[in-house]
């Protein structure tokens, strides 16, 4: 077995910069790292840090030996916002959340939400379509923006049964704020305490505030009894579950941690998932034709199963996934790769590098669906494809979001005709999630044919 010590990695003052520029330019100074140093790339300092860029490892920590891999420290930032909420939560806590939580999201569970994608979604496409009226042809829209804002609305309506209204504008406003200073210390490592009053904790204590009002308001609300009855909203289900459960029942505070990690995992994950696949498309006509021949026998009410949409999401979230960076956190001493790895050791697996990486995906960087049309990308080389994480903390909206995305994009895609604004070029920035920072400007006119 060999040294950590042995791993390579920039030395001395080389990690500093790197970690400026993990702050600055993340995706770059990762596919940096990765050429200069291979498949695992070692930061001694200031906190022991690996980069493992190989499926080995990916698929190792995430699922072969997760017992010996906890969220840990670099998730702190994240509980600011989150608390002890199902993404980082461990032990008897994550196990209890995750079965009561887990029952809402399951497969046979999420079919009760269509109606309400469809009548979000019809919404924009009416407004949408009363605005090129007005203007006599095409408009031009913000795709992020305006996927940003159906996806919140969705979340919003599906977990409380309602639209948050200008709660709603609230949180999608401080998000940004809030995701920009979380990233900036899971990247350094470095939060000073709570107590000191940066800019950054005050920001943190405002926006958290502002975040609790709005989901304790929530809470006493349902609290009250009549509520519950013949609701199919997640919350009126998890307590009445909650209640059921007796001495196991979630507790006040847990249910807020778990409503706000359902608000916050749950939409802008699937928004930029949704982002990246409008601005893939509008880059290969021949397969946004390929997807509306498909589209042709599209029943949002009846959805089919391994269609040219599903091989679309997957190969967008493999060129661009939208969580770009999982870490976890080792509890006793390991291996990566033949070499030793202390405990305490972050470790972070990067989708936008392992999924891009032409030893495990032929031309990885042409959008090409067909390479999923009749392959399931998981039953590649373990640990290479993984959008949604591995193993036992694998994302648990994941038949949500896909369900949620497919008819999003087959809806949208049959009612107009999307096209880049001429010269644009988005900007992926991988955040907690992959930002399209510039936004995504789009022209768009009603389709009178698919
Ligand atoms: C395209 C959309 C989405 C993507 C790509 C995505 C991705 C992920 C990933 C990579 C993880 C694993 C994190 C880790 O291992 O550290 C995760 C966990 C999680 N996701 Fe998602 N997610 C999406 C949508 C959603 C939605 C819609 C919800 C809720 C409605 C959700 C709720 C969660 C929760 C609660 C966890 C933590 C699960 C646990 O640790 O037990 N996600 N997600």
């Amino acid at each position: 077995m060999k040294k950590t010590n042995d791993i390579p990695g920039p030395k001395r003052l080389g990690i500093f910069s790197c970690i400026r520029n993990l702050v600055s330019d993340s995706w770059a100074e990762q596919k940096r790292l990765h050429k200069k140093y291979g498949d695992i790339v070692y930061l001694k300092y200031p906190q022991k840090v690996i980069f493992g860029f190989h499926p080995e490892i990916v698929n190792y920590i995430l699922k072969e030996n997760s017992k010996n891999f906890k969220k840990g420290k670099r998730f702190q930032p994240l509980s600011s916002l989150l608390g002890n909420g199902l993404v980082i939560s461990e032990g008897d806590i994550w196990k209890k959340s995750r079965r009561i939580v887990g029952n809402e999201f399951n497969p046979k569970a999420i079919k009760r939400f269509v109606p309400l994608f469809l009548e979000e979604i019809q919404e924009m496409i009416e407004t949408w379509k009363k605005k090129c009226e007005r203007e006599g042809g095409p408009i031009e829209v913000d795709i992020n923006k305006e996927m940003m804002t159906l996806t919140y609305k969705i979340i919003g309506k599906a977990l409380f049964g309602k639209f948050l209204g200008h709660q709603a504008d609230i949180i999608q406003t401080h998000l940004g704020e809030a995701t920009d200073i979380i990233i900036k210390r899971i990247m350094t490592g470095v939060s000073l305490p709570k107590i000191l009053p940066t800019p950054d904790n005050l920001a943190i204590k405002r926006i958290n505030n502002e975040f609790e009002q709005i989901v304790y308001g929530i809470l006493d609300e349902k609290e009250n009894p009549l509520d519950e009855n013949g609701s199919a909203n997640v919350l009126s289900k998890l307590m009445a579950a909650n209640r059921k459960e007796g001495k196991l029942a979630l507790s006040r505070k847990q249910m807020r941690d778990e409503i706000m990690t359902l608000m916050l995992a749950g939409h802008e994950t699937t928004s930029n998932l949704l982002t990246w696949t409008f601005y893939l498309l509008s880059k290969s006509l021949d397969k946004e034709k390929n997807l509306l021949n498909d589209l042709e026998n599209f029943d949002p009410e009846n959805l089919e199963e391994k269609t040219y949409l599903d091989a679309v999401i997957l190969e967008s979230m493999r060129i661009f996934p939208p969580v770009p960076l999982l870490s976890r956190e080792s509890i006793e001493e390991d291996v990566l790769l033949g070499y030793k790895i202390p405990k305490g050791t972050t470790v972070f697996v990067a989708a936008m590098i392992t999924q891009n990486d032409p030893r495990f995906f032929e031309s990885p960087e042409t959008f090409s669906p067909e390479r999923f049309l009749d392959k399931d990308p998981y039953q590649n080389r373990p640990g290479s494809y993984f959008p949604f994480g591995l193993g036992t903390r694998r994302c648990i909206g994941e038949e949500f979001a896909l369900t949620e995305a497919k008819i999003i994009l087959g809806t949208l895609f049959k009612n107009f005709h999307f096209s880049l604004r001429p010269g644009f070029v988005p900007k992926p920035v991988p955040s907690i999630t992959l930002q399209a920072k510039t936004g995504l400007l789009m022209n768009i006119k009603p389709r009178t044919k698919v």
